[in-house]
């Protein structure tokens, strides 16, 4: 691979596909004879069916069943202790398992039906008397009863470090403040679906939205009892998913139990309504308290958080690893606890955690720099790690000061003036705000697949997913790259369970774990077309060593003697006519983990506040991101720029409204779940600092999928701050607010 840290430009592989429609999405795929499924929900949050009654709907002619918790087939969640490869400690839902309700539209019944639309008529035929009881929905008023779980679903909080309290209580300057955010749902635009087929053979087959598809074979061979092999998964596009898709979600099981008992493919596609029903960014309290120096020295840092959780697993996020990560201080100490509630188990959220514990952070710095009087990137200058304290170890790279140095220099930031309200201009108040982030660069085993056909195509494969993200694109960039190959020449696979197993995708890791097992087998493969090259008679290969040997324009050649080639074509001609087939599995190395490896961001935001009127515009954003090689600038942007839009979103708007004495998210579509539209978003500069990073991984990637939303919400909050003198901690910041 060339040593740039960026790589081409390269168009979506899969673009044209998919402005034309010929890329299908779950729902899409047209299967003959394909019954309908609408799911029913329940309408109270805690309690028992006492009757459910089908008859009405069951009477219309085209219906076909209605399952229900009273006529389930037994053989279902053999296991009952199953989980997938994203759940959290705990027991996980069991879709029509009993009579019991455990939180507000739990699916209770699936209707199936020879149309969708007699099936949705059918389904508000379904009549329940429920049997209520009390249900605790309100996550303030429960955070007396918060506990610590027993086990930690990703990182345990690090223990203490040095002597917190005491350094706080010596600390000329303090800080002590609470944030809160509240719960946000995901709204990719491709809602979940799933269809589900039984073979005559006894194995079945599905389309599912999903971003592993291995992980939906898991589930479902365990719910159902089925050997994996039995269970082929396929799922080649997905119309955004950012963690909804992580886990198997219940139009998946109901498909499959439907399609099971009337011998028929069935199709479940859940409503916007319904993409409110599974999982959510819980609703999280942190509390911060800061010890400094009057010279900006941090003395004390303390983060404690509470998220909200389910009565059944305990989903607990990386809130509180960030002041470690992101700070020199030798006095720590963090801790995060749950607060049980009547709701669905909360579902991992792009940088789930992340944005979480930094908006809090990266608001209450901006707090002390403010008590300081020192300007908020000094300050965080002064406070810069090159160490992650909390682990005891060194970065393997970390360029986030000259995120900073670029990031202020794009924006004008020493033109600023330090005293809120201070940059008017009308009765526009002026803001500008900055925050910096870091997102877990993180390594997983991955295998992939190549076959080199004998008229030089090359194909690549691994059982990952593309959420839109640029997963083909990407894949095919990489291996084209290593085989000196033109990227019109590779076709890369995914989202086929039967494919080379892949990490789900997401945690960022999808480039630098099955990224780097594409290098790999093209490599692999580089050996194996040299073993042929030196198989011919008076190879000037005879002796050489794979390292000896380069690729390019489709050529392999002696790298000291580039006279010395041949062409891929003229080499799988001595193949006698066959592919030349390789396949590797690419696990972490070891020298990783003497390492902590992160990418980080710094952003620059400036905002517009109306001054009668109280309404935010966000006017601009700088973002400078560290994360190592990039591998294609033009897709690795549209991650950023969607992390900024989500970033403006979850500062100003998103918010999951709980009626407690309903026990019910209310606004549940997207008319009052509100998200930035084109009018929001500002134009939005984006850097990419070169990083070099040796050890993070074979490609020396970081991963782009997180680091864009981390650090844009605390940006704008301090940008707000700065322009109106209103520190505000509850997100959203809407215009109540400040007036
Ligand atoms: Mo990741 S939470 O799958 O965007």
């Amino acid at each position: 691979m060339k040593e740039n840290y960026t790589g081409a430009p390269a168009n979506r592989v899969d673009g044209r596909a998919k402005v034309t429609g010929e890329a299908k999405y779950t729902a899409e795929f047209d299967i003959p004879e394909v019954a309908y499924g609408v799911v029913v929900n329940s309408s109270i949050a805690k309690g028992k069916i006492k009757r459910i009654d089908t008859s009405a709907a069951l009477a219309l002619p085209g219906v076909l069943q209605v399952f229900t918790h009273e006529n389930r087939p037994g053989y279902t969640w053999l296991d009952s202790h199953y989980q997938d490869e994203d759940s959290p400690p705990g027991s996980p839902f069991r879709p029509l398992y009993s009579k019991e309700i455990m939180f507000s539209m739990q699916p209770i019944a699936l209707v199936v039906a020879e149309t969708f639309e007699l099936a949705r008529y059918a389904a508000l035929l379904v009549q329940v008397d429920y049997e209520m009881q009390p249900h605790e929905t309100d996550f303030k008023a429960n955070l007396k009863d918060a506990y610590r779980p027993k086990k930690y679903k990703s990182t345990k909080p690090p223990e203490p470090r040095g002597d917190a309290e005491g350094a706080y209580d010596q600390a000329a300057l303090k800080l002590k403040e609470t944030y809160i955010h509240p719960p946000q749902h995901h709204n990719p635009m491709e809602m979940h679906a799933a269809i589900a087929k039984w073979d005559e053979d006894g194995k079945l087959t599905v389309y599912d939205k999903i971003q592993g598809v291995q992980n939906s074979q898991k589930y479902l061979s365990n719910a159902f009892g089925l050997k994996p092999d039995d269970v082929h998964v396929i799922s080649p596009f997905v119309g955004g998913a950012f963690g909804s898709g992580l886990r198997p979600q219940y139009q998946l099981f109901l498909a499959v139990l439907a399609a099971r008992e009337l011998k028929r493919a069935v199709k479940v596609v859940l409503t916007r309504q319904q993409m409110f029903s599974f999982g959510h960014r819980p609703n999280t309290l942190q509390e911060i308290s800061i010890g400094a120096s009057t010279e900006g020295k941090l003395e004390s840092v303390q983060h404690h958080a509470y998220g909200e959780t389910s009565r059944f697993e305990d989903y607990h996020e990386d809130v509180v690893i960030w002041p470690g990560v992101l700070y020199h201080c030798d006095n720590m100490k963090v801790s995060h606890q749950l607060v049980g509630l009547d709701v669905y188990t909360p579902l991992d959220m792009r940088a789930p955690g992340g944005s979480t514990g930094i908006f809090a952070l990266e608001i209450a710095i901006d707090e002390m720099a403010y008590k300081t009087g020192i300007d908020p990137l000094e300050f965080r200058l002064r406070n810069y790690t090159t160490t992650d304290q909390s682990k005891g170890l060194p970065h393997s790279s970390k360029e986030l000061k000259e995120c900073y140095r670029q990031g202020a220099e794009r924006f004008g930031w020493d033109k600023r003036s330090m005293a809120p309200r201070s940059m008017k201009e009308g009765n526009q108040l002026i803001g500008w705000g900055m925050a910096h982030g870091a997102w877990e660069a993180k390594q997983q085993e991955a295998s992939a697949k190549v076959v080199l056909s004998p008229e030089g195509k090359l194909t690549v494969s691994s059982a990952t997913a593309d959420i839109g993200t640029g997963t083909y694109t990407v894949m095919s960039q990489i291996a084209a790259e290593t085989m000196g190959l033109p990227l019109e020449n590779v076709t890369f696979l995914l989202g086929d369970s039967t494919l080379p197993k892949s990490p789900l995708e997401g945690g960022s890791w999808t480039v630098a774990s099955v990224g780097s097992a594409v290098k790999l087998v093209c490599q692999k493969l580089q050996e194996d077309l040299l073993k042929l090259a030196q198989k011919m008679e008076n190879s000037p290969f005879k002796d050489a060593q794979p390292e000896e040997v380069s690729f390019a324009n489709g050529q392999m050649f002696l790298t000291q003697a580039p006279a010395s080639s041949i062409s891929l074509l003229a080499l799988l001609q001595q193949n006698e006519g066959k592919p030349v087939e390789a396949e590797a599995t690419q696990k972490p190395e070891k020298e990783q983990k003497k390492y902590s490896s992160y990418s980080h961001s710094a952003t620059f935001v400036e905002v517009q506040v109306d001054e009668d009127l109280g309404t935010i515009k966000v006017t601009r954003v700088v973002s400078a991101i560290a994360a190592g090689r990039i591998i294609n600038p033009k897709t690795g942007r549209s991650q950023i720029l969607g992390g900024t839009v989500w970033g403006i979103g979850f500062a100003l708007q998103e918010h999951t409204v709980m009626d407690n004495h309903l026990g019910r998210f209310m606004n549940h579509d997207l008319d009052k779940y509100h998200l930035p539209v084109n009018a929001d978003t500002p134009a939005t500069d984006i850097i990419f600092v070169e990083e070099k990073d040796e050890v993070v991984n074979p490609l020396g990637v970081k991963g782009l999928g997180e680091i864009g939303i981390v650090s844009v919400t605390p940006a704008i909050a301090n940008a707000v701050f700065h322009a109106t003198g209103k520190r505000i901690r509850e997100l959203p910041i809407t215009l109540d607010k400040l007036l």
